[in-house]
């Protein structure tokens, strides 16, 4: 049997497997309707018709299907590691007082909102703004010293030494206009922790970490466990800073189309410009879906829409959510 944590669960790896395998292939056309990021030049170049799916569970068992293998960089994923180390160093009190909590329903690179609330403090850490202000608070008085807490955390959660894709980090930096003004904004307010550069620097290299979809199946198989790592068997993150880190997904991970996917698919999630998705199932959620224990699920698929979401990866989604009625609502 693939689980055992229910005696009535009649799910074989195989049998899982193929549903995937089915269900990519069908999604796969949605593709059509996306494309791959332009705005930054080596995110062009993908393969828009590529589309994987990496679920992984707490005893390790894992299933696969598509281009599941194929690497591509974090990219927003990444806020979702980055905000949880901040908060990992300095307490949730202290990081909260720069960055709030609330969706803003605009895209993610949106400067408006930062100077139409005054005193300016970012929405919160999913968007641009917030994400840069948390990557300037990464303990360490050096990009290179943030960025070591950064991979520390990714290292442990992942079992895998973090690599930068140099060619999307130098492509990233050289157009990073927007994100150049929202940091002078930010520094100008005061939020940030460090100088302009710094902060661009360490925000555009955790953008570029590359990875696949099982690592990211391994990250959200840890958020889905509140913090514990069940294949350490060790707590890694606090519970409180993961539950609000999933709180955050929810409400704000997609983007402007945050409230359609809470309503569509009903997970908390994260996406990232390159097609990534991170997404996660707790336990004990449905007895009778392959995961009773609960599960990560990283999804790559280049393609995305006007929001920044994979469109073969989001359509995927729905239909897993809806086949093993693995909604948290
Ligand atoms: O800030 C940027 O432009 C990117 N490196 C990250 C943005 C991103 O992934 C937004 N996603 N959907």
């Amino acid at each position: 049997m693939f689980q055992t944590a229910t005696s009535a669960n009649k799910w074989e790896a195989q049998q899982v497997t193929e549903h995937l395998q089915r269900w990519v292939a069908y999604h796969r056309e949605q593709a059509s309707e996306g494309a791959c990021a332009s705005y930054i030049p080596a995110l062009r170049r993908a393969d828009p018709t590529q589309l994987g799916i990496c679920m992984v569970g707490p005893s390790g068992n894992k299933v696969t299907a598509g281009d599941w293998e194929v690497p591509f960089t974090m990219q927003s994923i990444s806020k979702v590691v980055s905000f949880i180390a901040a908060c990992c160093h300095h307490g949730m009190a202290y990081v909260l007082d720069r960055v709030d909590v609330e969706p803003t329903g605009d895209a993610f690179n949106s400067i408006i909102r930062l100077e139409m609330h005054k005193p300016g403090k970012p929405f919160n850490p999913m968007i641009n703004a917030g994400a840069i202000t948390v990557s300037s608070l990464l303990p360490g008085s050096t990009p290179e010293q943030k960025l070591h807490y950064l991979y520390a955390i990714f290292q442990k959660i992942t079992d895998s030494a973090p690599v930068i894709n140099e060619e999307v980090f130098v492509s990233e930096w050289m157009h990073s206009h927007r994100n150049r003004a929202l940091a002078h904004y930010l520094k100008d307010t005061g939020y940030l922790d460090c100088e302009v550069e710094e902060a661009l620097e360490v925000y555009l290299k955790q953008c570029s970490i590359q990875v696949n979809t099982e690592q990211i199946a391994l990250i959200g198989l840890v958020l889905a466990l509140d913090g514990y790592h069940p294949l350490r068997g060790e707590q890694v993150l606090p519970k409180e800073v993961v539950r609000l880190a999933k709180a955050l997904m929810l409400t704000c991970g997609m983007y402007d189309a945050s409230g359609k996917f809470a309503a569509y698919v009903g997970l908390p999630a994260k996406s990232g410009v390159s097609g990534g998705i991170m997404t996660l199932v707790p336990p004990n959620l449905r007895s009778q879906s392959p995961f009773p224990g609960g599960c990560g699920i990283g999804i790559f698929g280049p393609a995305i829409d006007s929001c920044g979401n994979s469109v073969a990866g989001v359509s995927l989604l729905k239909q897993i959510v809806h086949e093993w009625d693995i909604s948290i609502f």
